[in-house]
């Protein structure tokens, strides 16, 4: 199937590892010219530098810090002198773990701030310039969490579920634009985030990590954690063409973790 996407441009955020990265190789493999956003550039460099050459040149590592609007504000301004992005890939670190009685107004009200006001922020700003092509696509990676609040993640699963609002609000704003906006739902995907967690369990309860990755294997009906090239995969299929009938939704990608329908 031919995904449409072949000349493409899209800012992928949180680019330097995990899912981040991994969507911005699958996007590269669509030819997609990637703006590759993080704070550690020398990662986005590194993985970059291991590219066929053809890909590599479509690669521009982009300096965003989301604890700053100067930094939000400057990468904007970089992408939008260069005409602006098709598709743009919102994620963002994982906040610190905690119970919700455990936490203080400002502790939520900078993780809201990094994690989804400079997240609505970069999104207008970038808008104007798909309005104008009448094409665009935004994507946000969640968590299930915001179906299924996974305990000692209060502020992943609550400023979540706002970003959730927020990304449905907007879908009906600018479909008519032919910008579809979409949700996409991680369930457990190995990477640092993932043995980042483990390894805090791992500690909190007397435990090894293996242990504690075994225990989360036994609650996905998959039986295993997810690879972020599968994730990646997901991601791109709804920024391509091809999905243009897709806006407001919330994808999961979670091998049967979240129980809910
Ligand atoms: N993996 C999963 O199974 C899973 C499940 C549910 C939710 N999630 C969420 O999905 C997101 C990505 O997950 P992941 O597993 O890829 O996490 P990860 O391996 O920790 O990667 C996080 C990415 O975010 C970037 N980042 C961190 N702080 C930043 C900041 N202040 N400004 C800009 N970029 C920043 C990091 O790059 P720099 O350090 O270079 O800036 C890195 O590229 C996280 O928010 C995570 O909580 C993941």
């Amino acid at each position: 199937m031919d995904l449409g996407l072949n000349g493409r441009t899209a800012l992928v955020l949180g680019a330097s590892r995990g899912l981040g990265r991994a969507v911005a190789r699958s996007l590269l493999a669509e030819g997609v010219a990637v703006y590759a956003g993080a704070r550690n550039l020398d990662a986005v460099r590194e993985w970059q530098d291991a590219l066929p050459p053809e890909q590599r040149a479509r690669v521009t590592p982009v300096s965003l810090d989301l604890s700053s609007d100067a930094s939000v504000m400057s990468a904007a301004e970089t992408v939008i002198a260069a005409g602006g992005v098709d598709i743009l890939v919102n994620n963002s670190g994982g906040p610190p773990p905690g119970a919700v009685t455990s936490l203080g107004p400002d502790v939520w009200t900078a993780q809201f701030n990094m994690m989804a006001g400079r997240i609505f922020l970069l999104t207008n700003l970038l808008l104007p310039a798909m309005q104008k092509k009448k094409w665009g696509r935004v994507l946000t990676v969640a968590s299930s969490g915001i179906i299924q609040p996974i305990p000692n993640l209060a502020l992943s699963n609550s400023i979540r579920s706002a970003i959730s609002g927020w990304s449905k609000t907007l879908s009906n704003e600018v479909a008519a634009d032919g910008i579809t906006v979409n949700m996409v739902i991680p369930g457990r995907i190995h990477t640092d985030r993932v043995d980042q967690l483990d390894g805090l369990a791992a500690r909190r309860r007397g435990l090894t990590p293996d242990d504690i990755a075994a225990e989360s294997w036994s609650t996905i009906p998959a039986h295993r954690y997810g690879r972020p090239e599968e994730f990646a995969d997901v991601v791109t299929f709804l920024a391509s063409a091809r999905a243009s009938y897709i806006t407001g939704s919330s994808v999961r990608v979670d091998g049967g973790l979240i129980r809910s329908v």
